[in-house]
């Protein structure tokens, strides 16, 4: 497959040190990744070091007669799809800000067509400085992105915002802002993670769960497009750009999250590990041995918790699809399809968590997809990316199938 062509273009500040690592992120997510470099920028960074994890001639001069042989500059500005720049200084945004090409790098952000993400790195006082304010207003009229910057300790001894976005966050934008697009106009709803039933203050009952498949399933459909609502069982991974999170922490909360979400959604995928059980009371103070007969343990009593999947799935579907995950340590399939009659839903997703690798906390799913009436697609051991790009291709395809004006409801509050 042909790869997707970021030009990076780096200004001269202290946080190109970081740079290197953006463009290995890059290259690593599958990106042909080009660089062009400010004369300051070189004094920051080695461009053998660019050149090193890009690939390719890093480009730093607009009349250097080899470098305009390999790929002149229009033809590097075109060949972009995507243009990130990182970091940005305040005098590279005053110079994109005017419209200037005096260098190669502005040359470049004058000529392409390609959208621009901006991760600008300056000084806490330079940054706030209504100069450049005005700079990133006039930009961003302009339709430039901006990603960052973050807050923290500076480079220069300060504190407050300045420094440039890390360079997962900007693989992780970049990666949205060239997704395939697929799933436009879609709401999508994904749960994740563990709930976590409070016994008293300090325990609770929970599970293994992560949330990395739920995660990654919620990235996936927004780097299609979709907007997404991710209800999240506690976690600690961080939010996949471009969704909005929900935080839960009991099957209670998620129930009401999911319930409230439903009517806006087209399209359901409970990849959560929902407590089905939760203890009966929750004591409001901290439960002491010392309060107990010698020797004695206290017994928990426990309810059912809703069934949230079956709930959802007994609903009017009216062209909505609904998925489920089971996670099965013996007679996957068999139990697989038991669940998918008994829930109800479209499709579930079978992890056999047998295996030594996969399911729970692991970055790698075994899974197989089982559809009402037989069918079984088996896939092998892979990164839960893949896995949930495998999903949504099978769920494209069943929406393909269904009425488009069927299902949900406009949101109110789900913009992106
Ligand atoms: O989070 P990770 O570490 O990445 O791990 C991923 C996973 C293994 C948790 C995930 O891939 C998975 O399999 N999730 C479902 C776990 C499971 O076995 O659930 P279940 O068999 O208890 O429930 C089946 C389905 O009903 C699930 O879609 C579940 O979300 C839903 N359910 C279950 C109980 C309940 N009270 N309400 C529900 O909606």
């Amino acid at each position: 497959m042909e790869r997707r062509r970021i030009l990076c273009a780096v200004s001269g500040g202290i946080a190109a040190y970081k740079t290197p690592e953006l463009v290995r992120g890059l290259v690593r997510s599958g990106f042909d990744v080009r660089c062009a470099i400010t004369a300051s920028a070189a004094r920051f960074v080695a461009p053998l070091a660019l050149e090193t994890v890009s690939g390719h001639r890093v480009r730093a001069d607009l009349f250097d007669r080899a470098e305009e042989g390999e790929i002149d500059h229009i033809a590097l500005a075109d060949w972009a799809e995507l243009v990130v720049v990182a970091p940005a200084t305040a005098n590279l945004l005053a110079r994109m800000a005017i419209g200037m090409a005096d260098d190669l790098v502005t040359t470049l952000l004058l000529a392409t067509r390609a959208p621009l993400l901006v991760a600008p790195a300056m000084n806490v006082n330079m940054w706030r400085h209504p100069a450049t304010r005005g700079n990133v207003e006039v930009l961003g009229r302009r339709g430039v992105r901006f990603i960052g910057p973050e807050s923290g300790a500076l480079a220069c001894g300060w504190e407050g915002e300045g420094r440039m976005a890390e360079p997962a966050r900007i693989v992780a934008e970049v990666t949205l802002a060239l997704g395939p697009r697929t799933l436009a106009g879609e709401r999508v709803v994904v749960t994740a993670g563990g709930t976590r039933e409070p016994v008293d203050p300090v325990r609770s009952l929970t599970n293994r769960s992560s949330g990395k498949m739920g995660f990654a399933i919620a990235a996936e459909a927004a780097r299609r497009g979709a907007e997404v609502v991710l209800v999240a069982g506690p976690s600690a991974l961080p939010t996949p750009p471009g969704i909005r999170r929900i935080d839960v922490q009991t099957a209670l909360e998620m129930r009401d999250a999911v319930l409230g979400e439903w009517p806006s959604a087209r399209i359901v995928v409970m990849a959560a590990a929902v407590a089905d059980f939760r203890p009966a009371d929750r004591a409001l103070q901290k439960i002491k041995k010392e309060d107990l007969p010698e020797g004695a343990a206290p017994s928990i009593a426990l309810v059912r918790n809703p069934d949230i999947l079956a709930e959802i799935s007994a609903l009017p579907r009216d062209g909505r699809v609904v998925v489920g995950f089971a996670a099965e340590s013996h007679d996957v399939l068999d139990s697989a399809r038991r669940k998918l009659e008994r829930k109800g839903c479209d499709l579930i997703v079978a992890n056999d968590i047998s295996r030594e690798q996969g399911g729970f906390d692991s970055d790698r799913n075994a899974v197989a997809f089982v559809w009402p009436g037989g069918p079984v697609e088996e896939l092998a051991l892979l990164p839960k990316t893949e896995v949930a790009a495998q999903l949504w291709d099978r769920i494209e395809k069943r929406l393909g199938a269904l009425p488009r004006d069927a299902g949900a409801e406009p949101s109110a509050g789900a913009s992106r």
